[in-house]
């Protein structure tokens, strides 16, 4: 038995919910570009769960039954608010929030086929509200109650700031969300699969997930992107920046991708979008110093940015904490790993795979007073 460092180039299951193919992204055979200009989160949504676009009905009932659910139990709310909300990272709170939503859902451990639907509905409704709600307690601010006649996007950040937004910044948030949606076998996927495949339940699953997302490899980059340019601070210092960080040998967060060779059909999006939302702000350095990022990376190392890159950008400019960057990844992200987990449960066989041994051979066991 030999090892596949990383399963890469592994083909681990069979899925009809997202492809890429010669490096082209699809959500069940739609062309994310597509998806990109004219969709909105929801009906996403929807298209991952259901296998279909809706109609405008089934759009709106959707709609209707999402909005039905942003509400959060008091007792997972009481909760939060006992975190050491100024010490924790937010994805810590809502990996741990997530999880306890199962506590109070009477349907946690019903494994047939309407009440995983229904517990995933819930989730994506609640994911929303927790981001939220967790943001606005840290900042010592009341929460604030859904509103139901708007979009997944506009709702979320009008429980954020507490203002509806515009818009341009509604729209630019709601390709945001469809760009990140889905990404057939990532990381955090795959985590929930081979939870579920268990025959664990949906909130273990999603839990698991976010933990997986959470780390800098994935998820966690889109935070350290803005890092990275508000050290660099200027786009005068962005070469002498990037030489020192490459001679330390340290990774340039938002490049590379293990699937992506020729480049995250995502990133042009966001690109676009970082584009236009700083010369909106007036902040253009942000996109400066990022355009200049990538010419050299390219340049120098062949390695070309992946979704996380100019999301960064994208979100500082929409006035998103920081720290909320990969908390929103995981808001749009769970319509994903839902999608992944019915299917899952649907033709479910354990995950386990085998390791190769390099450990010592066969030793002695020795008591432990003559040790
Ligand atoms: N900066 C500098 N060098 C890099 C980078 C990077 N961002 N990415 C890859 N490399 C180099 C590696 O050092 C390695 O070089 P070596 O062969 O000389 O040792 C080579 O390219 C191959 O890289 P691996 O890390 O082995 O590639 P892998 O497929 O395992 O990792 C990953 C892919 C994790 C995305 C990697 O490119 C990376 O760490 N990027 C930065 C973090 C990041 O942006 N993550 C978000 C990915 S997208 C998402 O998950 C949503």
């Amino acid at each position: 038995m030999t090892a596949t460092r990383g399963l890469e180039g592994i083909v681990a299951t069979t899925s009809s919910v997202s492809s890429i193919i010669d490096g082209v992204l699809t959500y069940r055979g739609y062309n994310i570009d597509d998806l990109a200009d004219y969709a909105s989160f929801e009906e996403v949504v929807y298209l991952l769960w259901y296998g279909k676009l809706p109609n405008q009905k089934e759009l709106d009932g959707f709609k209707a039954e999402l909005s039905k659910h942003y509400a959060l139990p008091k007792q997972v709310l009481d909760m939060i608010k006992s975190f050491p909300l100024d010490k924790i990272h937010p994805m810590a709170a809502v990996r741990t929030a997530v999880s306890s939503l199962g506590l109070y859902d009477e349907e946690a451990d019903d494994m047939n086929e309407e009440a995983n639907f229904t517990k995933a509905i819930r989730l994506q409704a609640k994911l929303a509200s927790i981001v939220a709600a967790f943001s606005r307690l840290r900042d010592g601010l009341e929460i604030i109650e859904p509103k139901e006649d708007l979009s997944y996007a506009a709702n979320f950040l009008y429980m954020l700031n507490g203002e509806e937004p515009d818009d341009i910044s509604e729209k630019a948030f709601n390709k945001a969300l469809v760009l990140h949606a889905d990404h057939e076998l990532n990381a955090s996927t795959f985590t929930a699969r081979v939870c579920v495949a268990t025959l664990s339940d949906v909130y273990s699953g999603v839990t698991a997930a976010i933990g997986a997302l959470k780390g800098p490899l994935h998820g966690g980059a889109n935070e350290r992107v803005m890092r990275m340019l508000s050290e660099i601070g200027d786009p005068e210092n962005v070469e002498e920046y990037l030489k020192g960080a490459l001679e330390r040998k340290e990774k340039i967060m938002g490049f590379g991708h293990r699937v992506y060779k020729d480049g995250d059909p995502r990133a042009k999006h966001l690109r676009e979008m970082s584009k236009q939302l700083t010369h909106t702000t007036g902040e253009t350095k942000w996109y400066e110093m990022s355009v200049k990022l990538d010419e050299l990376m390219t340049n120098e190392k062949g390695l070309l940015p992946n979704v996380d890159f100019y999301s960064a950008s994208v979100y500082h400019s929409l006035g998103l904490k920081h720290d909320l960057f990969t908390p929103i990844f995981a808001m749009s992200r769970v319509s994903g790993w839902l999608a992944h987990i019915l299917e899952q449960y649907d033709n479910n066989r354990l995950i386990r795979p085998r390791a190769e041994y390099i450990g010592p051979d066969m030793q002695k066991f020795v008591a432990i007073e003559n040790r």
